[in-house]
């Protein structure tokens, strides 16, 4: 019997393209800030324990600082650092001049409160724009420093010229890192957001619904790819490793890609954005403007 093949018809939205062109205008700005006299940047990356995952992930923000021209200073702590001997670190990291931005990769040790943490690092400094103070801004429609993951959905959507104003966006998942501050960046620029979570009814109803789906649940198979909308936009922030060993986004990326309207890949799609902007978040916090390679949307 002939099987009929779906044909991949959405254009692709690339993280690595579009990561490595602001990470090359990130390094461009240093290096003419550098050149009048200023101070190159410096990121201090802080790891506890060995989580698997989270040392690939730090390893590769290292990798992106060298290509960004920022001075990474790492901190590889014990599993067992106790919650004061990190607290302390930071404000020791807080109070260093040579330090501008801190990242502290989560997750943490279950022993560590992580707000308590994430609410220590100097606001001014916090590139992963975790601290309350920070989301709060984003919130009153303020942005300072801005969650690394939903400004690299928003930088990616951007780049390809998609103006997600008015549009129906719907973000499955509400974490304090992706969701929750994804729903605000979209609401910023002017999208009528849903935010479904582990307590919503109906979930493919909204997925139906979505002209911008936003997956960020860290599992796959929740949300199927016949539910979405044809011609509609997705974005997966999933990072699932499959007992195969393969990295997976949460939706089935081929059969997605053959309703969807545009796509992002996983791996090689929100990840790298994740990283330049947290590279671009350093650069800003140290006084660095950069001209991004695309025109942002107008908040709404
Ligand atoms: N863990 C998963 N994503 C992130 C991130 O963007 N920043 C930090 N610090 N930890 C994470």
């Amino acid at each position: 019997m002939k099987t009929i093949q779906q044909e991949s018809t959405a254009k692709l939205l690339d993280g690595i393209k579009v990561s490595a062109a602001v990470i090359e205008c990130v390094r461009e700005s240093i290096e003419a800030h550098v050149g009048k006299g200023g101070r190159r940047p410096g990121l201090a990356v802080v790891l506890v324990g060995s989580d698997p995952a989270s040392s690939i992930y730090v390893r590769a923000k290292r990798r992106d600082c060298e290509r960004a021209g920022i001075r990474a200073q790492d901190f590889d702590l014990d599993a067992q650092t106790s919650q004061d001997e990190l607290l302390a670190l930071i404000d020791r990291l807080n109070d260093s001049p040579d330090v501008d931005g801190i990242l502290v990769q989560l997750p943490l040790p279950p022993h560590i409160d992580e707000p308590a943490v994430t609410n220590r690092i100097h606001a001014d400094k916090d590139v992963d724009g975790f601290h309350a103070f920070n989301v709060g801004k984003l919130a009153l429609r303020q942005p300072g420093l801005r969650p690394c993951t939903p400004r690299g959905v928003m930088a990616l959507l951007h780049f390809y010229g998609i103006a997600n104003r008015s549009m129906h966006a719907v973000v499955v998942g509400a974490s304090n890192i992706v969701g929750r501050p994804m729903a605000l960046e979209l609401l910023l620029t002017g999208s009528t957001v849903t935010v479904s979570h582990r307590f919503t009814r109906n979930l493919e109803e909204h997925v139906r619904s979505a002209e911008l789906l936003i997956s960020a649940i860290g599992k796959p198979g929740i949300v199927q790819s016949e539910w979405i909308r044809p011609g509609s936009i997705v974005v997966d922030v999933g990072i699932n490793r499959l007992p195969s060993g393969k990295i997976v986004g949460d939706i089935d990326f081929s059969s997605a890609a053959a309703r969807a309207g545009w796509i992002s890949p996983v791996p090689g799609g929100v990840g790298p954005m994740t990283r330049a902007m947290l590279m671009l978040n350093t650069a800003e916090a140290t006084g660095v403007g950069v001209k991004m390679p695309f025109k942002a949307q107008p908040t709404g």
